[in-house]
């Protein structure tokens, strides 16, 4: 079975690298990790990479007076590596509309938040900030608007008294860590299509249809 070649775009920790990493770990699973790649050279999530034998490359931002050419560099890596499908782990940069064009419903990203609540760079903080009760992770195809397209996957997680961004941040990664690899070897086996705002798997109905569906 050939194991589809996914890259992975980190900007520090890289717990759900290292989430993927563990997955792809069993030959079972349907995809494999090709290229790690940082904007930040000195991301922890690197030395992950590294340890499991996969190749990394740093490509910093601040080496580029513009985004499209940080982007090309990236692409170019991605391009070398073989890449099926990139997946945005902790990445923390915005990418150009031509960018995500170029990876048509082939790029995932993890955000976390039960978007579209809490978009942007400081989800959890934001959402300890309105004092909601439930927050969570979402896995989505990546669209040009920050944290917007169509959604693969989303899990609550609940918001506890005495949480801060620390506690609530890592309850939200333990979820993550089950649900990205998840994600990910869905696409892997196919069968996973995009209309519009909506994901369908060929093993679910569409989701069309249980809107409509008088019984639902
Ligand atoms: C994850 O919680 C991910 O959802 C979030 O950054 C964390 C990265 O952790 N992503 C964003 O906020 C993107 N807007 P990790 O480096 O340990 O995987």
């Amino acid at each position: 079975m050939a194991r589809l070649k996914v890259a992975v775009l980190i900007s520090g920790r890289g717990s759900n690298l290292q989430a993927l990493l563990a997955a792809a770990a069993d030959p079972d699973y349907p995809a494999e990790i090709v290229r790690v790649i940082s904007n930040e050279a000195t991301a922890p999530g690197l030395a992950h990479a590294e340890a499991a034998g996969v190749p990394t490359e740093v490509v910093e931002h601040r080496d580029f007076k513009s985004r499209p050419g940080f982007e090309a560099a990236l692409n170019a890596t991605l391009i070398d590596a073989g890449a099926e499908l990139v997946v945005l782990a902790g990445f923390m940069r915005v990418l150009t509309a031509d960018f995500v064009d170029s990876w048509p419903d082939r790029l995932v990203n993890v955000h976390p938040s039960l978007l579209p609540a809490f978009p942007g760079a400081a989800a959890v903080r934001d959402a300890l900030a309105a004092g909601v009760k439930v927050t969570g992770t979402t896995i989505h195809f990546v669209r040009e608007a920050v944290d917007d397209g169509p959604i693969l996957a989303q899990a609550a997680v609940p918001v506890l008294a005495g949480d801060d961004t620390d506690s609530l941040g890592s309850r939200i990664r333990t979820v993550e860590h089950a649900l990205l690899p998840r994600c990910v070897a869905r696409i892997a086996r196919g069968g996973v299509s995009v209309v519009g705002k909506w994901v369908t798997m060929d093993d679910e109905p569409p989701a069309e249809a249980v809107l409509t569906n008088p019984a639902v």
